[in-house]
């Protein structure tokens, strides 16, 4: 017998010595369940209710920070780079550029690393921290953008970096928002919603950047046969939807000014778009973690803030969906820090307040529905 298989006899024979032996051990597996690729851990994250009502709506969050890398974003990266190696695009020893505010750099530095790439990663000052180290850490070349007046993120001057280095090297420049393998990355993960739920997601909300993660679940979902009602989230001061342009600080969603929005923005699928500011978007992640324990990102408390808004509005026994990219154990030095927050006039006590009140009143909602159900029987 090869080392470290056995047989289904030597398995059963294992097993029944540990159940009538003293001290019982677990009993063994015919199959292990042991990855050797951490990019085989994409996908299959969990579903966290975050809040019922007494409509019996409920509002679930889908937790992209499960994937390696700790986002989303690893789906379609790791289905660029694959595409891309089937297209010729990439071949052994090749080189990736991408310009990135972190997330997608990290998915990329993953693949890269495990098929023997070198990855360049195009940056700016408003990058968390944290993220800049994770892809150091994994081998990724940072190639750092000055974004000049620091009140948003430098998109157009990274992108044009990116491009002239591919150009320059003959790097492979994957394009996150135009090419459609970003999208399809995300085909796996509306698969999981409906095969996790025992209805269809109603109402799926998600904060835009690429428009990869809510465009592609989306067409996805419908596919499959979803009805679903697709709401896509951007930062106050980003021109996805056709807003006025501003600044803000929420990493990874949106457009600033001047950025020409690319072509995975599938504006015919996405029903209703929102703007959310930082302060609120903010604010929200801090309520959530203190109800739950789990620390969301900012893009992900902007998309619950949208949800969190809608409930009552919504017919009853709806389920509400929120894409969560990201975990808030990135930002622990910006949306997580007080005085990160005063410093920008971020930090405001009453819109937490405002979200602890909704989540106070749905909690209420739930105890009268549940009085007069009692009441009704007795
Ligand atoms: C934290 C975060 N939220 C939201 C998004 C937007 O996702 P998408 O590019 O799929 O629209 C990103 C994209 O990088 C992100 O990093």
């Amino acid at each position: 017998m090869a080392h470290g298989q056995m047989n289904a006899e030597v398995v059963a024979q294992v097993n029944a010595h540990r159940r009538s032996s003293a001290h019982p051990r677990p009993v063994l597996r015919l199959r292990e369940n042991v990855v050797r690729l951490a990019s085989e851990l994409i996908g299959s994250t969990p579903l966290l209710e975050l809040v019922r009502t007494g409509a019996g709506t409920r509002l679930l969050l889908k937790l992209e920070q499960f994937n390696p890398t700790g986002s989303a974003k690893v789906r379609m990266a790791r289905e660029m780079v694959l595409h891309a190696e089937r297209a010729g695009d990439l071949r052994p020893g090749g080189h990736i550029v991408e310009p990135t505010s972190g997330n997608t750099g990290a998915g990329l530095a993953l693949m890269a690393l495990e098929r023997g790439y070198t990855f360049t990663a195009v940056v700016d000052d408003h990058a968390a921290e944290d993220k800049l180290r994770a892809m150091k850490a994994m081998g990724a070349q940072l190639v750092s953008v000055d974004s000049g007046d620091g009140d948003g993120p430098s998109s157009v001057a990274r992108r044009r970096i990116a491009a002239e280095i591919a150009a320059r090297t003959g790097a492979y420049h994957p394009d996150q928002h135009n090419n459609p393998h970003n999208n399809a990355g995300y085909r796996e993960l509306a698969g999981e919603l409906l095969a996790d739920l025992d209805t269809d997601v109603d109402y799926l909300v998600g904060a835009v950047g690429t428009g990869g993660s809510l465009c592609g679940t989306v067409e996805e979902l419908r596919r499959l046969g979803s009805r679903v009602h697709a709401l896509g989230v951007e930062p106050a001061g980003s021109i996805i939807f056709g807003g006025a342009a501003g600044g803000y600080w929420q990493s990874g969603a949106g457009s600033p000014a001047g950025f020409p929005v690319g072509g995975n923005v599938k504006y015919d699928i996405i029903d209703e778009d929102c703007r959310v500011g930082d302060v609120d978007a903010f604010a929200t992640a801090r309520v959530v973690a203190r109800r739950t324990g789990l620390l969301v990102g900012g893009t992900g408390g902007a998309a619950i803030h949208v949800a969190l808004r809608r409930l009552v509005h919504l017919p009853a026994a709806s389920t509400v969906v929120v894409l969560v990219c990201d975990a808030g154990e990135k930002y622990l030095d910006t949306v997580y820090d007080d005085g990160w927050l005063h410093e920008r006039g971020l930090h405001d006590r009453a819109a937490q307040q405002r979200i602890v009140r909704l989540f106070r009143a749905y909690d209420e909602s739930v105890r009268l529905a549940a009085a007069r159900v009692e009441r009704a029987g007795a």
